[in-house]
Order: structure tokens, then C-alpha cells, then sequence
């Protein structure tokens, strides 16, 4: 009998992009506490970078951006991602040595935990020689955390259910972003808990009525096919928004100063504190970078275009830098 021997490797690198919510429509409450959505998810060129190796014991190291705040157990996404992996994959006694390199802000709204987990299912699967498909990967990955599968597919897609079911959008040209970080971070759940409060409280005063389902943006749909920024900047929306501005209501400065500076749209990304906010051009996200950064609205600001792809292996194993 001729056996194939599969080639290994002993160090897999994986850069994973951060998201924007280009539109985040959000229902009532599911009976799971989960939320129904429809989202447009877009990836900008914000990456972290997941490195495994072959190890006797699992274990996680974390440098770069808000590395402090990233926890350093099996709680981590990223070590859950790898556990998950083992068990779909029946590799029992399998470890790894995981290495994040964070650029994207923990509790940010950027989906910088589930890119980590999204890393790591794929950088395992190039590791152990795995060959669970893309969809298999994504499967798992929504077992982990609702922003997970589109993680590993980038681009510009619509997320349905919890967010995880993901149709890939038409969407023409690309987009320069300005991405200012928040002082300090803002948790997902209390975020919904806090939309739901709100909603509850205008609609018992009679000013506003129960939220139905979710509905995609058919103009927004429209103008990402045009692909001019002028057209999808005033179409971007985010239902979270009002949540996250009456927990930290000092976003409303950096939404003003970013749209004085110009912005053709600005809002806040997914659960927050981020403000994502779309430019003209790559020099016009330069400038509204530096000018927020500048006015003190922000704890940092950085540029950023999409779409990008999703989770890719990089070509040369481990990387150093
Ligand atoms: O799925 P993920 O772990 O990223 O979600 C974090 C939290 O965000 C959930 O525990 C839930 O409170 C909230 N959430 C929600 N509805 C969604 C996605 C997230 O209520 N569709």
C-alpha cells in the first residue's frame, strides 16, 4: 500500500484583517440572547498577525497594541480556536505555541478577538495538515464568536443571523478610511444591553416603536456597486451607534471633529469605541488621521483602506518581526 506522507510545517504565520460594520441593522433580542442582524461587514488594513508552532503544551504570548488587556489562558479566543480544531479534528494530545502580534485595539469594534480566532483555526490547519475546507473552518469559527467567519473571509459581505451567515457583497473600487481609537474600551454585551434599554425606554414613552426584523440597505447596496465614496458615505449606518454614544458620550466629539475635517461618512464601528470615518482619498485619511489624532478626540488615529481580504497564510512561516 503507498502511503503520502503530507509535508509538515513547524511554524505557520497568519495575518488576519480588522472590520468595519458598513451598516449594522439590529433586531430584538433572540430567545439565545443573541441579537437578529443584517450587517455589511467590510475588512480594512488593519492586521494582526498569528504565528503557531508545534508544541508539547498549548500556550499564548500576546506583544503589540493593547497587549495588556488580552487575556493569556484557554478564555482567549484564540486558544478556544485551537482546542475547537483538535476536537473537530479528532488530533487529541495536539498543542501549540501561539504568538499574537495585536495592531488591532482589544474591545474595540473591530472584531479584533474574532480575527485572533479566525487566525489561529487556519493557521492550525496549515500546521497539523488538517484539510477541513473553508466552510468547515467557518462552522467552527461561528461556535466561537459571531464576527469570526467573516474573518477568515474578508472583503465586503453581508452577515445575516448572529452575523455569521455571510453572502459576499458586489462592491466596486476601494475605500480610505480613518480609524480613531478609543480611550478606553467598550464591552459588546453591555453595548446591546444598553440598545435594548434605550429602545425600551422610547417606546414605552411613544417615541418610538419596537424594533422589527432587520432590514438590508438596498441604497447602500447600490452605491458600493458604484464604488463612489461620495455616494456611500451619507448611507452609512449603525443601530449600536445611540448604545455606545450614551456610555461614552465623548465619541460625539470625535464624530464632530472627524466630520469637520471632512469625512463623507463617520460613525461608530460595530459594539465601538472606534469612530470609522470614510475620506475622499488615501491622502484625504491621511489628514483626518493626523487632524484626530491632533484634536485630542481620540486616544490614536491610523488610515486604512478596504476591502481586503480575509485570514491568508503568509508565505514565510514564522515570522520574526
Ligand atoms: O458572538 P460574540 O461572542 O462576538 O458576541 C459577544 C456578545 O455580543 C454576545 O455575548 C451578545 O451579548 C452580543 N451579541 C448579540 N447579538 C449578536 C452578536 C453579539 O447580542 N448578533
Amino acid at each position: 500500500m503507498i502511503s503520502t506522507i503530507r509535508p509538515t510545517r513547524a511554524a505557520v504565520t497568519v495575518r488576519v484583517p480588522a472590520k468595519v460594520n458598513l451598516q449594522l441593522a439590529v433586531g430584538p433580542p433572540r430567545a439565545d440572547g443573541y441579537h437578529s442582524l443584517v450587517t455589511v461587514f467590510h475588512a480594512v488594513s488593519l492586521f494582526d498577525e498569528v504565528s503557531v508552532l508545534s508544541a508539547d503544551k498549548t500556550s499564548l504570548t500576546v506583544t503589540g497594541e493593547d497587549a495588556a488587556a488580552v487575556p493569556l489562558d484557554r478564555s482567549n479566543l484564540a486558544w478556544k480556536a485551537a482546542s475547537a480544531l483538535v476536537k473537530a479534528a479528532g488530533l487529541r494530545g495536539s498543542a501549540v505555541e501561539i504568538r499574537i502580534r495585536k495592531r488591532i485595539p482589544v474591545a474595540a469594534g473591530l472584531a479584533g478577538g474574532s480575527a485572533d480566532a479566525a487566525a489561529t483555526l487556519l493557521a492550525c490547519n496549515e500546521l497539523w495538515q488538517t484539510g477541513l475546507s473553508m466552510r468547515q473552518l467557518s462552522e467552527l469559527g461561528a461556535e466561537l464568536g459571531s464576527d469570526v467567519p467573516f474573518a477568515l473571509i474578508g472583503g465586503t459581505a453581508v452577515g445575516r443571523g448572529r452575523g455569521e451567515e455571510l453572502t459576499p457583497a458586489l462592491a466596486a473600487g476601494s475605500y480610505h478610511w480613518a480609524l480613531a481609537f478609543g480611550v478606553e474600551g467598550l464591552s459588546t454585551t453591555q453595548v446591546y444591553a444598553t440598545c435594548d434599554r434605550l429602545r425600551a425606554a422610547r417606546a414605552a414613552a411613544g417615541d418610538q416603536p419596537e424594533p422589527g426584523e432587520p432590514e438590508l440597505s438596498h441604497p447602500l447596496m447600490t452605491a458600493l456597486r458604484s464604488g463612489d465614496a461620495a455616494r456611500v458615505g451619507p448611507l452609512l449606518t449603525n443601530d449600536l451607534q445611540p448604545a455606545a454614544l450614551s456610555l461614552q458620550p465623548e465619541l460625539r466629539r470625535t464624530l464632530t471633529a472627524g466630520r469637520e475635517h471632512g469625512a463623507l461618512g463617520a460613525l461608530v464601528s460595530g459594539s465601538g469605541p472606534t469612530c470609522a470615518f470614510l475620506a475622499s482619498d488615501a491622502a484625504h485619511a491621511r489628514e483626518l488621521a493626523v487632524a484626530l489624532t491632533g484634536a485630542g478626540v481620540c486616544r490614536s488615529a491610523v488610515r486604512a483602506s478596504g476591502p481586503v481580504p480575509g485570514a491568508a497564510v503568509m508565505p514565510d512561516g514564522l515570522r520574526t518581526k
